[in-house]
């Protein structure tokens, strides 16, 4: 096949490019050589149009709303399989056999416990510390406890590293749940699934036997398959370039938290429940489209937009439908939801948003089941960061293990004052 190339003229000149084509979705102009030829960079802020890495783990279009990871659709994954069985997928690249499945499990069953001098890092935070400041700060400090697993030439250590993260996610997050209610931490039971003990290590209590709900564990399943992973977005991106320096696994997850907190990435969950309930009643929805759409009102409308999907977020399709099913089995009805969803018939039919093709994302209707469950708001974003600790790891082994790999170090167009002299202080 002829190698396609792409030609950039400037004065007068002309750069030739290779263009190079993945399996599927856009190709990119291989620019590596473009500075070194021209003494120019390009220029891309929020990388809207830049490749940053080569991968084989998600893939998303956002044109036809397809996502798919190591190439199952996330529709059949959400229905069908596991998050264990995901982990293993994004992992390790192929759907796990019955063995491989059983060994995998009960490996990260090994590491579901924290070490006891752990748990006293919660106690330095206030009780009203938000759960990602807390695992801001627990998952950076379990690179203390694992200098066995930090070595990040060793593959062997790579991946101990990764099940720690995998396992250790949903123990901390739970402790950061009971750490602000006064409770107990509870210890985890690993005769449960993954998902059914994190629910029991987050509303159980020593006193008695917790029973974990079916439907709120098959909701749960879906809502950490749904967050898995979604290619090289802000907080995976931050774990890469952390990870690009040679950072330790658990710092750079630590990393990828606190990228993932804010309110334009996974803190839109919370601010997007947040913001259904200062609505309150549909009748207020004009108000707050008419300051969405207001170019001198900073107010977005959370859990709507997003950088790729022009369409529909696939998520959001399957988020809605759980919403929708798990308030019924659990026999709530929630005004929010009736809000919400008078939003998004508003919003999908309002000239503003089709023609900057804003849809509700993963983010818009996560946060109505949560609540249901009995989740605080201000812990939506941690249950979103444990369920990317699988994307963020697989994103991150996939980086280390590529030869080809760098430190990243972006350069920038420089508009600042050009050289000049020291004027002392009493000459100024
Ligand atoms: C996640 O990248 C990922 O894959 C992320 C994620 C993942 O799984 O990792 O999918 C998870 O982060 C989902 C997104 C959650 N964030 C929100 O819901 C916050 C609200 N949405 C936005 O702030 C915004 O839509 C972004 C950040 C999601 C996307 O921003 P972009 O791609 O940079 O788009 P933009 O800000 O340039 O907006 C384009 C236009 C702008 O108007 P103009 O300047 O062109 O006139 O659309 C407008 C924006 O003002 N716009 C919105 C809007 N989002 C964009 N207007 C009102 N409400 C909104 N929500």
């Amino acid at each position: 096949m002829t190698e396609q190339t792409a030609t950039l003229g400037v004065d007068g000149s002309n750069f030739t490019y290779p263009v190079l084509d993945g399996t599927v979705g856009p190709e990119v102009v291989d620019i590596r050589k473009l500075y070194g030829q021209t003494g120019m960079f390009t220029y891309d802020p929020g990388f809207t149009s830049t490749a940053s890495c080569e991968s084989a783990i998600t893939y998303i279009d956002g044109e036809k709303g397809i996502l798919l990871h190591r190439g199952y659709p996330i529709e059949q994954l959400a229905e069908k399989s596991t998050f264990m069985e995901v982990s293993y997928l994004l992992l390790h690249g192929e759907l796990p056999t019955k063995s491989e499945l059983d060994e995998f499990v009960y490996t990260i069953s090994r590491h579901t416990m924290v070490h006891e001098q752990l748990a006293t890092f919660y106690r330095g935070f206030r009780r009203d510390a938000h759960p990602m400041a807390i695992l801001c700060g627990v998952v950076g400090a379990l690179s203390s406890f694992y200098h066995d697993s930090t070595d990040i030439t060793d593959p062997a250590q790579r991946m101990i590293a990764s099940h720690r993260l995998i396992a250790k996610m949903p123990t901390l997050v739970a402790m950061a749940f009971k750490y602000s209610l006064g409770q107990p931490f509870m210890f985890p039971q690993n005769s449960l699934s993954y998902t059914g003990n994190f629910l029991r290590m987050t509303f159980g209590v020593p006193a008695e036997p917790y029973e974990v709900n079916p439907i709120i564990e098959n909701a749960m399943r879906r809502i950490f398959i749904l967050h898995a992973d979604h290619e090289q977005n802000a907080s995976t991106s931050t774990v890469r370039l952390a990870g690009s320096s040679g950072a330790n696994p658990f710092a750079c997850i630590a990393a990828g938290i606190a990228c993932l907190w804010g309110p334009a990435h996974g803190g839109a969950n919370e601010a997007a429940l947040n913001m259904l309930r200062e609505i309150g009643d549909v009748k207020r929805i004009p108000e707050y489209i008419a300051r969405a759409k207001d170019k001198n009102d900073p107010f977005r409308l959370m859990g709507f937009g997003h950088r790729v999907y022009k369409n529909f977020d696939p998520r959001a399709k399957v988020m809605k439908a759980t919403a929708d099913e798990v308030l019924k089995e659990l026999n709530i009805s929630d005004p929010v939801l009736d809000v919400a969803k008078e939003l998004e018939h508003i919003a999908l039919n309002d000239e503003y948003f089709i023609e900057k093709k804003l849809y509700p994302n993963v983010d818009f209707y996560s946060g109505v089941i949560l609540n249901a469950i009995g989740f605080p708001t201000d812990m939506f974003t941690a249950l979103f960061a444990l369920a990317r600790t699988v994307g963020w790891v697989a994103q991150w082994n996939e980086m280390i293990a590529d030869p080809e790999q760098k430190i990243g170090r972006p350069r920038q167009l420089y508009v600042g004052a050009t050289q000049r002299d020291y004027i002392p202080v009493g000459d100024r």
